[in-house]
Order: structure tokens, then sequence, then C-alpha cells
């Protein structure tokens, strides 16, 4: 089958490549990211291959199946940036990869909770240039602090037995109690309840309507003074603006984020050379107590070779049966 795969990647590439063995998949690898004004790349594929920051709406959707597109193959588990309804009434079939790697993205948030607490991105660089001093760079004990997961599928789950290993009092706020995490010993309490008592808040709950700025000023104000919020799942669960006052007043001690609701037009390129035009972002790198990574928590060598695999699985079962493997559909937001 024909594959258009869009935003592709040297490591796309070779992963994907590497999983079709028996190349019974035409790609088209594109640089670009999928939008209405790169649609017609499709032209001719049966299928394409997106990632997180492609779009995927109802007009998006309209043109690739005028090319013939009746495919659409994630390489995400995320899918907040497809319009399922629109897909299901062109009689577009989406598909995801629904589990690669939890164990990468939680332990990224793990990465990110210690180097944000003991300052590791600071003294890195103060070494270096022959500063050894200490002030600055005080951090504190994780055992015995509260961790609160908002969201306990199967990241959020990971996170809480990594969190629990260091010998915090997990608290967890989510749709459905996991049985996995109770025995753990996570207490699953109300989402104020979770935010007033927790040192370290991360989110590990899809984005969705209903999740879209959870964490606004009202959360914010509700957070413990000085607790650090963590947010490797979707940017746009943090209304970014509300996060920046918070973090001027004092009010929110630290922010480690691998997602930002803008980083569309940011992530997965190098940018070094060229100006930042996000006012907003810029002013998030200034604080000396916010630690960014550009959506990479995903990104071991375990999950590619994960997320490929489950890719040609995808696009091996639509050829067969004309339904991907992991199929999403309408049914699943509800
Ligand atoms: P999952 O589907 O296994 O778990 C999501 C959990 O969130 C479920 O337990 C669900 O009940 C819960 N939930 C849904 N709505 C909620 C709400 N309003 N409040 C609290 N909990 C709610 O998903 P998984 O695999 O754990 O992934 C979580 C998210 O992580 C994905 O949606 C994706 O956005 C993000 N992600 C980020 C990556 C990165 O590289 N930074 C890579 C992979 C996923």
């Amino acid at each position: 089958m024909r594959v258009a795969v869009y935003s592709t990647r040297p490591y796309d590439r070779e992963y994907l490549a590497r999983a079709d063995a028996q190349r019974r998949h035409d790609f088209v690898f594109l640089d670009v990211r999928l939008e209405a004004a790169t649609a017609a790349a499709a032209d001719g594929a049966q299928a394409v291959c997106v990632f997180v920051n492609d779009r995927v709406d109802a007009d998006v959707l309209r043109a690739l199946h005028a090319r013939g597109v009746r495919l659409v193959a994630l390489r995400c588990a995320g899918f907040n940036h497809v319009d399922l309804a629109a897909a299901a009434a062109l009689g577009i079939a989406v598909g995801r990869v629904p589990e690669y790697s939890p164990h990468a993205v939680a332990e990224h948030t793990m990465a990110l909770v210690l180097a944000l607490d003991r300052k590791i991105h600071r003294a890195y660089n103060r070494v270096r240039e022959g500063n050894f001093a200490l002030d600055g760079l005080l951090g504190f004990d994780l055992f015995g602090r509260t961790v609160g997961i908002v969201g306990t599928g199967r990241i959020g789950s990971a996170f809480a037995r990594i969190a629990a290993g260091f010998g915090c009092r997990v608290l967890a706020s989510a749709r459905r109690v996991n049985p996995e995490c109770e025995a753990l010993g996570v207490r699953y309490v109300e989402r104020d309840e979770l935010l007033a008592a927790s040192d370290i808040v991360s989110l590990h709950c899809p984005l969705t309507p209903d999740t879209r700025h959870l964490i606004d000023a009202r959360a914010l104000a509700t957070m413990k003074r000085g607790a650090m919020l963590v947010n490797t799942s979707r940017g746009a669960l943090v209304d970014t603006r509300a996060v920046i006052g918070a973090l001027k007043s004092g009010r929110l001690g630290s922010l480690a984020i691998d997602v930002y609701e803008e980083e569309g037009d940011l992530f997965f390129r190098d940018l070094s050379d060229e100006v930042i035009h996000d006012d907003v972002f810029a002013r998030l790198l200034t604080f000396p107590n916010v630690l960014v990574t550009a959506h990479q928590a995903f990104f071991t060598d375990d999950a590619l070779a994960a997320i490929a695999a489950t890719t040609i699985a995808n696009l091996d079962a639509f050829e067969a049966g004309g339904q991907p493997l992991h199929p999403v559909s309408v049914e699943r937001l509800a």
C-alpha cells in the first residue's frame, strides 16, 4: 500500500523501514507537516501516516479523501488533533499506537522532576564554567513528599510505580480507579484535594474538550504554594499564561514541561538560528525554575521500535480487512 508519511525525521524513516522488512508498503517520506497546503502531497496514497503536530481537521480530511486516502495511521497514542467525526462521515479509518512504551514517558517525567528539584540543568552549566558554589541549588528530598497524578492509565500508573519506589505518598484523580495503582497504595481523591495536598502535580490524562486548561488560574490558586507542576501529556492541559502569572508571583514553585500548547510551530526542528516569535514561550525560557524539553518523553529506542511495529500492523490489517488493528472511533471520545 502507498503511504504518505508526514513530518518525517531521519529516525522515523529508519525505524519504519526496519519494521517493514518485507517491503509490503511503499512509503513516501515527507518532511513537511500535514495541513491543508500539504495534503496534495498524499496524491496516489491510500494512507497517510502522521504524528502529534500534524493537522487532521475536517478540511484536511476532505482534501485527503478527494485524493483517495482511506486511512490515517497515527504514529502516536493521543488523537486529540484528529476530527474523528469528520473522518467517520468521510469513511476514513483512523488507527493509532495505543501503547508503545509507557515507561519511556513515565521515566522522562521522573527525569524532569529530579532535574528540576536538584537543579541539574543549572549545576551542569555552572560546573563546566568552574563555578563549584552550591548557592541556589538547594533541592528537597522526594522521600515522604506527596505526588499527585492526574490520569492513571498506562503512563500515569507507570509513573505512580516510580514515585512509590522513591517513597512518595501518591494521590490520584482519574475517571476510573486503576486497581494496579490501588494495589501500590495510591489514594484516589477529588482533583481539588489532590491539587491542594501535592508537592508535585503530574498530568497524565488525554487532551479532550473537558481537560483543556485543566490547570488554569483557579487550579493554580488551589495548589500548594511553591509546588512543582509537571506536564508530559499535552500542552493545552495547561493555561500557559496563567502559569507564567503563578511563577511570577511565586505561587507556583517550579514547572517542567515536555509539551506546550503552541508547540506545533516550534518543536521537532532546529530553530537555533532563528528568532522565536512566540513571546509566551520565550518568557517561559527566562525562568530559572522552568525546565522545558521539546516533546522527547517518548523518544527511546524501545518506543520507536514499538511505534514502527504497531504502525506496520495497522497498515497490514487495513490492507487485509479495511480496518487498522487499533482503530480510533468517535465513540472513544464518549
Ligand atoms: P491512557 O488512555 O492509558 O490513560 C489516560 C487516563 O486518563 C485514563 O485512565 C483516563 O481514565 C484518564 N482520564 C481521562 N479523562 C480524565 C480527566 N478528565 N481527569 C482525570 N483523568 C482522566 O493514556 P496513556 O497512554 O497513559 O497516555 C496519556 C497521555 O500521555 C496521552 O493522552 C498523550 O496525550 C500523552 N503522551 C505524551 C507523550 C510524550 O512524548 N510527551 C507520549 C505518549 C503519550
